[in-house]
């Protein structure tokens, strides 16, 4: 991070604190690294950005949205993986006791810190003498850290629970519902919102690496071996950088091209990060600051089996805020494995095929001497078992609720010849998933420009997500004109398009104000309105250029409805 880099995000966190987007959580004790509460701006343009999200992915791709609980138990998480994977690299300072993530400290000497081992990080602190940063102490050794935050569910420690690293698995675990709600139908998409929690070492980046954040998730279940996507075409032409994970240039390419030479490896793939790419440039991030890296082997999460990066650049650096993974069967596997359900889909095949199958078959001769009046059932047990139940020549079926033990003369493995409509598989998923605190501060970052010569700030957000779409101004509070002013501002004002009244200060003051949280158009009420030929008009002015129309009161709703929809655009008024 440059001084100027520096210089920017202080400016933009002191803005976001003063005009009430954001706040960091607990001030009045102290702080907590890691943790901001949402002002009224923010939360405004947070929800907006989430309106989009669902407009894309609930609208235009008719995916569905639920919502589950955030404390899940441990078997959740046993399942997915996370209890035995979901770790940092952590070292404590053998003197003052404070604890740092280790990859951080030799990020100066190594490319990639966050793939080293224990033992590697070690090393690396005696080959290049790095001590505790904060009082110079001998480092203690590395171990792993896992990132969940560990509850209790009821009262003593009876049930372990976690809160959730990622709101996916709450999709997983409920894939059989899912599944059904679908009818039964690959492929299917649903999505989530809410919060993630993760038990950051040492977050440092201000609202990058927060420890209770916001995601906005996309689960796609696929056809392992259809990994084509029917609106393919529509996305073919959209322009991409990738950073694949061949080398270390970036390409330019179109989705269209990038699926061809298996640089992204399927349609579906492409389609979604292409679709990424449409979602952050319709929120305002400049596609010359944006790009998608694709993770190297070593640094895929522990359920991925490729994944994409959508990347912002930030005065961090560099900034994940999207990840596009292929999940592969990981998650669904797992689950079935941890639970015993079938979580599989049945596909049917286009036409039958004749496939040889091997079945077991009771013989009723011997069950029948043997089991008397209860063979029938025995025999109707074999029947409902599986080939590969047969342990050592022998078969346990459960009859009446109790286990039965057969011998090899009661029953036969044949092979036969039937036809069979379809198999069982084990869906794949691909998810793209954001970042949704990290997209909020890199809409902000790319929207905010300064002009140190008139310390002049403007937040040039988009109409669709500026948290006020009006100011509306007197131009004094008097005469009768701060009337007019509120009547329109009332006329127009709704829960999902603010308009705000601002009659206090100089004219001048309240543009700027207005600039400062990102407000794309404001009006005044000028003498002019009230008598005169041009009784019954106001001004309208455009944040990004400052310049002003004059527009009859009668049309500003459905001028600003224009404005907002992108019907019309300013200069057409
Ligand atoms: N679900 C993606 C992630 O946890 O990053």
């Amino acid at each position: 991070m440059t001084a100027a880099d520096d210089k920017k995000s202080e400016e933009l966190m002191s803005l976001c604190k003063r005009r009430g987007f954001i706040w960091p959580s607990y001030e009045l004790y102290g702080g907590i690294a890691g943790m901001y509460d949402y002002g009224p701006l923010g939360f405004s343009l947070r929800n907006n950005i989430v309106e989009v999200w669902r407009d894309i992915y609930k609208g235009r791709e008719g995916f569905t949205e639920i919502d589950t609980e955030t404390v899940n138990p441990r078997e959740v998480f046993k399942a997915s993986g996370h209890l035995d994977k979901f770790a940092d690299k952590i070292t404590y300072c053998t003197k003052c006791g404070a604890p740092f993530r280790a990859d951080h400290l030799v990020k100066e000497f190594y490319s990639n810190p966050d793939t080293m081992s224990e033992k590697d990080l070690d090393q690396a602190f005696l080959d290049h003498n790095v001590v505790c940063p904060d009082c110079g102490g001998k480092l203690g050794p590395v171990e792993d850290f896992n990132l969940m935050f560990r509850t209790n569910i009821g009262p003593g420690s009876s049930r372990v629970g976690y809160l959730r690293p990622e709101t996916a698995q709450g999709i997983f675990v409920n894939f059989l519902n899912l599944y059904r709600y679908n009818r039964e139908k690959l492929p299917f998409g649903v999505l989530q919102t809410g919060r993630g929690y993760r038990n950051e070492i040492a977050p440092r980046q201000g609202m990058i690496r927060m420890r209770e954040f916001n995601m906005m998730e996309v689960e796609l279940f696929v056809d392992p071996e259809d990994k084509t996507w029917s609106r393919f075409d529509e996305m073919k032409d959209e322009k991409l950088t990738l950073l694949p994970n061949t080398g270390d240039e970036t390409v330019e390419m179109t989705v269209g091209e990038a699926v061809a030479k298996h640089v992204v490896a399927n349609e579906v793939l492409g389609y979604f990060v292409g679709t990424t790419k449409q979602f952050l440039v319709r929120l305002g991030v400049d596609p010359a600051r944006l790009r998608f890296r694709q993770h190297r082997k070593e640094e895929m999460a522990h359920y991925a089996k490729d994944c994409w990066d959508a990347e912002a650049l930030l005065s961090y650096g560099w900034t994940e805020i999207t990840g596009i993974a292929d999940r592969g069967c990981w998650d669904l596997t797992r689950h079935s494995e941890f639970s015993g359900a079938d979580l599989s889909h049945f596909k049917r095949f286009d036409t039958p095929r004749e496939e040889e199958v091997e079945k077991v078959k009771p013989n009723r001769k011997s069950l029948g001497p043997a089991f008397k009046g209860q063979s029938k059932a025995v025999a109707a047990a074999v029947e409902q078992a599986k080939p590969e139940d047969v342990k050592d020549g022998r078969l346990t079926v459960t009859v009446d609720g109790k286990p039965v033990e057969l011998g090899s003369e009661m029953f036969t493995v044949i092979k036969t010849k039937e036809k069979v409509n379809g198999e069982r598989i084990i869906p794949n998923v691909i998810e793209p998933s954001h970042g949704l605190d990290r997209i909020f501060y890199t809409v902000l970052e790319h929207a905010y420009s300064h002009d140190d010569a008139k310390d002049y700030t403007v937040l040039h957000l988009k109409p669709e997500v500026a948290p006020v779409k009006l100011g509306v101004f007197p131009l004094m509070e008097k005469d009768n004109l701060d009337v007019l002013a509120k009547q329109i501002c009332a006329s127009v004002h709704t829960a999902r398009a603010a308009a705000v009244y601002d009659g206090s200060g100089t004219i001048g003051k309240r543009y700027a104000r207005m600039d400062e949280a990102g407000t794309p158009w404001c009006i005044t009420v000028d003498y002019d309105s009230l008598s005169g030929p041009q009784k019954d008009t106001v001004t309208i002015r455009d944040r990004d250029t400052a310049a002003q129309k004059r527009i009859a009161v009668k049309d500003v709703p459905q001028i600003l409805d224009d404005l907002l929809t992108g019907r019309r655009q300013f200069t057409d008024l």
